[in-house]
């Protein structure tokens, strides 16, 4: 069997294969409500055959979003919105496909325009404005590149969001998701307190690296407290900033190793974005080594990321035993059926929906001398 497809158990979840849909912001949504777009997103994905499909990063407060068009999970309409959309995908899902959301705040990253159309902080002077900007928070106030300074969050102000972080999980668990997930990378709130580029404060949450890792454990504690034991619980981690002077390997093993101890069944290992400037050595499997090193040295169940594409890469990052995991983004977007590509390559089984059998094997033929149909039934 191949190893890309054998079964995994992340903690309580039993996955039927180790491929992973990378959580991808679709920058769609609507006050934080997912819609149609949602539907046929998550349709293709629940349908794809990957193991996990990782919801985008789903802002825990409004402030909270990278953009206007950044998904929510902080009230009554957002949670409606997702269950539509959730109950939509799922009636298109492979057998055994289970869901993981991804829960978010941008901090000193939010209120910015959509990728497409320049991702620049929103301004009140732009007359093509997508929507007006919003007061942004963040550990220390240190603006992030173009955008605007944030302000330094109290005490108070950390409780609310740490208490909207257990709301959202409460409602992830309503909306029935198998497996919950702090986004603690990319530059995003709960990195920028693990940062020593992002966080300068001088009371209990920062300073020191126990310090700074303070607010984001005592988040990640509250969070699995309020998961039931079937749900997984994981972390998307930074494993090095590519800055001097920023999170590295040793930071990564040693966050990975307190996250487990308060009962994280899983990390997620990228690397980037905290610093406005930084230059990321993107190449095929590039934090694949990151994976690997705190696989082996925590001994967590570990997804890699990053420029993983092709079905053998894949294999052979499970097989070689550099990660239990593999989650892919882009190459999801480019080709939803990657998983029935993989399936043929690596000699596995699939599943596909009775409507489209008729296209398995297809990719590894030659292609097809045109045939006349037999019957207009059979061609149809
Ligand atoms: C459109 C898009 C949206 C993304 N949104 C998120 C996100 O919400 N959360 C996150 O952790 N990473 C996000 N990422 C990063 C991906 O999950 C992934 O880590 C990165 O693209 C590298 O994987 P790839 O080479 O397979 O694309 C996004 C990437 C893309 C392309």
């Amino acid at each position: 069997m191949s190893a890309l497809f054998s079964p995994h158990a992340l903690g309580p979840v039993e996955l039927p294969n180790r491929i992973v849909v990378s959580p991808m912001c679709q920058y769609i949504a609507q006050h934080g409500m997912a819609g149609n777009w949602h539907l046929q997103h998550l349709s293709q994905l629940a349908m794809s055959g990957a193991g996990l499909v990782m919801l985008e990063s789903t802002a825990v407060e409004p402030r909270g979003r990278i953009t206007h068009g950044c998904l929510g999970l902080y009230s009554p309409e957002t949670e409606a919105a997702l269950g539509r959309a959730m109950e939509f995908a799922r009636s298109f899902e492979a057998p055994g496909t289970r869901y993981g959301i991804q829960l978010g705040h941008a901090g000193r990253k939010a209120s910015t325009r959509v990728p497409w159309r320049g991702g620049a902080h929103l301004s009140e002077a732009d007359p093509d404005a997508e929507g007006l900007p919003w007061p942004t928070v963040a550990p220390s106030s240190l603006p992030f590149g173009h955008c605007a300074a944030p302000s330094a969050l109290t005490h108070a102000q950390l409780d609310v969001i740490e208490a909207a972080y257990v709301a959202a999980a409460r409602a992830a668990v309503r909306l029935g998701f198998d497996v919950v997930e702090l986004h603690c990378a990319h530059g995003y709130l709960l990195h920028q307190f693990l940062s020593p580029l992002s966080n300068r404060r001088e009371d209990e949450f920062g300073g020191s690296v126990e310090a700074r890792q303070h607010w984001p454990l005592q988040v990640a504690a509250s969070v699995k407290a309020a998961l039931p034991d079937h749900v997984a619980f994981g972390a998307r981690i930074t494993a090095s900033e590519w800055t001097p002077g920023g999170l590295d390997l040793e930071h990564a093993v040693d966050f990975t190793r307190k996250l487990k101890a308060l009962g994280a069944n899983y990390v997620c290992v990228s690397s980037g974005s905290v610093d406005a400037g930084t230059r990321i050595p993107f190449a095929p499997g590039f934090q694949v080594p990151f994976a690997s090193a705190i696989r082996r040295r925590t001994g967590i169940t570990t997804r890699a990321v990053g420029a993983i594409s092709e079905p053998r890469q894949a294999h052979e990052i499970v097989a070689d035993g550099h990660a239990d995991l593999v989650a892919l983004a882009r190459a999801f977007l480019a080709d939803p059926r990657w998983v029935w590509r993989a399936a043929e390559e690596l000699g596995a089984s699939t599943h596909y929906p009775p409507p489209y059998e008729r296209a398995k094997g297809l990719r590894h033929h030659a292609p097809a001398k045109p045939q006349p149909a037999r019957t207009a039934a059979a061609a149809a």
